[in-house]
Formats: C-alpha cells, sequence, structure tokens
C-alpha cells in the first residue's frame, strides 16, 4: 500500500510517499524556517502564506520521485492537528481536494502519532522492525511527552511537560545566547566547544517521583546565569561551556523522567527518541547510555530528515492508523478531527 504523506503543522510544506508504513519512496520538505531568523519564530500568517504557494509543487515533486502517477497511489494522510491553524488548513484543504479529485480515500494524522511512527521509517526495507511495549520520548517545539505504547493505537501518556516543551526550552535559550531561528541546531552547535560540566542548573521536579518535564525553571536560570557573568559572556568559550551547560541541563532532565518511566514500565522492549530534538546528538549520546545500562534497544529515526517535520512519518501512522482502525476512513471521523483542528 502506498499513502501521500501531507505535514504542513508548523513552517515546514512536506509530501512523502511511504510504502507499507515503513519504506520512504520520496520525501520532499520545503521550509520557511530560514524567513523567521530575524524575529526569533515563526509568524503564523506568513508561513500560512509561503505555504500556499509551495504546497502543490512539494506534492507533484514527492509523487514524481516516487516514479509514480496520482493513481498509484491508494490514500492520502494528511495532519490534521495540532498545529498553527492556517498552516494546517492549507494542508487539509489541499489533501481534501485532491481526495476527491483523485478518488481517494483521506486518513487524518494527529502531529503526535506522525512523529511516533518516524523511528518505522527506512530507506531500504531490511531494517529490522521496532516491537512493542516500547517506551517513547517525543520531543519537539510543541509538545515533549512520554508515552507507554503497545500498538500504534493503543498506549498510555505517563507524562508530558507542564509549561514549555523541550524544543522551546532549546528556542527560548537560543535566543538568550543571541542565535538565529531555529535555535536548537544553532545552540547544539554552540555547545559543540564547550564544557557541559562548567556551570550547574538545579535539576527540574527533582523532589518528585514523576514522568513529567518542566523547562521554565531552566530558563530562567539561565537569564539569571547570563545576567551574572556580564561581560564574561564576550568570551567565546564561556558562551560556548553556558550553552554546553544548558544542553546538559536539559537532556538530563530529559533522561531521569525517562529511566523513572522505565521503573515503571520494565517489560518495555525499546527505547524510541522522535521529534525535532531527538535530532540533538547529546541528547542522543545521554539516552544511548540510559538505554544500555538498562538493557534496553534504543532508536530515533534513521535520518535526520525525519526527525523533524516531515511528510513521511505522516504516511506511516496514516498506513498502521488504517490497519488497526480501518473505521477511520468513515466521513465522520474526519469531521470530527477536522473539528478538533488546532486544539
Ligand atoms: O518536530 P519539530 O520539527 O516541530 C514541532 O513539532 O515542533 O521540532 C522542532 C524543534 C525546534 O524547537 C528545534 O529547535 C528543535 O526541534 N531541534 C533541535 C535540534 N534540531 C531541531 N533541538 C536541539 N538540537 C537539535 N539538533
Ligand atoms: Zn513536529
Amino acid at each position: 500500500m502506498r499513502i501521500l504523506g501531507i505535514e504542513t503543522s508548523c513552517d515546514e510544506t512536506s509530501a512523502a510517499v511511504v510504502e507499507n508504513g515503513r519504506t520512504v519512496l520520496s520525501c520532499v520538505i520545503a521550509s520557511s524556517g530560514k524567513d523567521f531568523e530575524k524575529t526569533g519564530g515563526v509568524i503564523p500568517e506568513d508561513a500560512a502564506r509561503k505555504q500556499l504557494e509551495s504546497i502543490l509543487p512539494v506534492i507533484r515533486k514527492s509523487i514524481q520521485d516516487a516514479s509514480m502517477t496520482p493513481k498509484e497511489l491508494d490514500a492520502i494522510a494528511v495532519t490534521f492537528g495540532p498545529g498553527l491553524l492556517g498552516s494546517l488548513l492549507v494542508g487539509t484543504t489541499t489533501a481534501r481536494t485532491l481526495s476527491s479529485v483523485w478518488n481517494r480515500p483521506i486518513i487524518p494524522v494527529h502531529h503526535t502519532m506522525g512523529h511516533l511512527s518516524s523511528t518505522w521509517l527506512c530507506d531500504a526495507e531490511e531494517d529490522s522492525e521496532p516491537s512493542f511495549p516500547i517506551l517513547a520520548l517525543s520531543v519537539s517545539g510543541g509538545h515533549t511527552d512520554l508515552w507507554y505504547r503497545l500498538s500504534h493505537t493503543e498506549g498510555r501518556l505517563l507524562g508530558s511537560t507542564r509549561d514549555d516543551a523541550a524544543g522551546e526550552a532549546f528556542d527560548k535559550g537560543a535566543v538568550m545566547l543571541g542565535l538565529p531561528y531555529p535555535g536548537g541546531p544553532a545552540l547544539a552547535s554552540l555547545a559543540k566547544a564547550g564544557d557541559p560540566s562548567a556551570y550547574a542548573f538545579p535539576l527540574p521536579l527533582s523532589k518528585e517521583k514523576t514522568c513529567d518535564f518542566s523547562f521554565s525553571g531552566l530558563k530562567t536560570s539561565l537569564k539569571y546565569l547570563i545576567r551574572d557573568l556580564g561581560k564574561a559572556m564576550e568570551h567565546p568559550e564561556t558562551r560556548a561551556s553556558v550553552a554546553a551547560s544548558y544542553q546538559h541541563a536539559i537532556c538530563t532532565h530529559l533522561c531521569r523522567s525517562v529511566e523513572y518511566a522505565m521503573q515503571l514500565q520494565p517489560d518495555a522492549k525499546e527505547l524510541h527518541i522522535v521529534g525535532g530534538v531527538s535530532a540533538n546528538e547529546h541528547l542522543r549520546q545521554e539516552t544511548m547510555l540510559l538505554a544500555k545500562r538498562c538493557g534496553m534497544e534504543i532508536r530515533w529515526p534513521a535520518s535526520l530528515r525525519y526527525c523533524t517535520d516531515n511528510g513521511a512519518m505522516i504516511a506511516s501512522a496514516g498506513y498502521f492508523l488504517l490497519r488497526e482502525k480501518p473505521d477511520i476512513l468513515s466521513g465522520s471521523f474526519l469531521t470530527k478531527a477536522t473539528a478538533k483542528m488546532g486544539e
């Protein structure tokens, strides 16, 4: 089964064709992120306007790259939310139109479901398939969730952020350090030359036994550290060490909640790290050490392209959703899903 996946929830416009939920036949991603370097964040109206311009060329290219024609597609999967309302409308309206023109069913996909499926994506079929139960840490600019998953459609949310998302902590920290948007990769790159143990940050929620997260305290600590360092912040080494210590604090906090989740769900076979922040090398190192210690298999998306927002993960989630819940294709489900758009 070949599904076209469409993702337009934030500043990316992406379309991909994925076979049987796993093999990526094509994946095209256009991002307007560069336009927002100066504003330090996405301006929703501008993002949606760009998406309106690029959605059809991106879809056309994804079908061409897969060496297919629209007739050979079995279904269209599209992100219905959560995300920026105007951006989501560009994707869902296009998907609905193509669904009626091509006479193909449409599968509404929750954005987080897409990220959770991203560890199934591969460019070659021989990659081993993940096995449930799975502990999945989904870390992006919009959410930070820890899931215990029994299948693609069953599971339990063990914890989530009480304030900012992990990606937001990176992005806001980057703004304080004078780095361009999107801050995560810029902060990670600055941190490479720094010492992660140079400055101590208080560990959030350290007195609680919880799988939740909180990043607002770290952000405030960073603000005061920069203020207290004053002129010293002009030294490249100091700046790098501040970035490395802040990044280390975010990762340590993420790992602590994951470790607690492992104690709660000792039957989990694999640990998956997904979402934009799963591209972070320091997080990968720290979670790998943790998984090794606990004897668990660890996975993150096979390519960095599948960590941040992309259409392939939406096509994959759509496939598994359809396999486990075939009634998803009924009109009433889609109406309910689109009614929830923007939540
Ligand atoms: O999943 P995603 O593309 O979009 C949302 O669903 O939000 O995640 C984007 C987030 C941004 O906050 C970005 O700064 C962060 O992922 N990010 C990173 C890295 N690459 C992207 N954060 C830390 N290190 C990275 N290498
Ligand atoms: Zn995302």
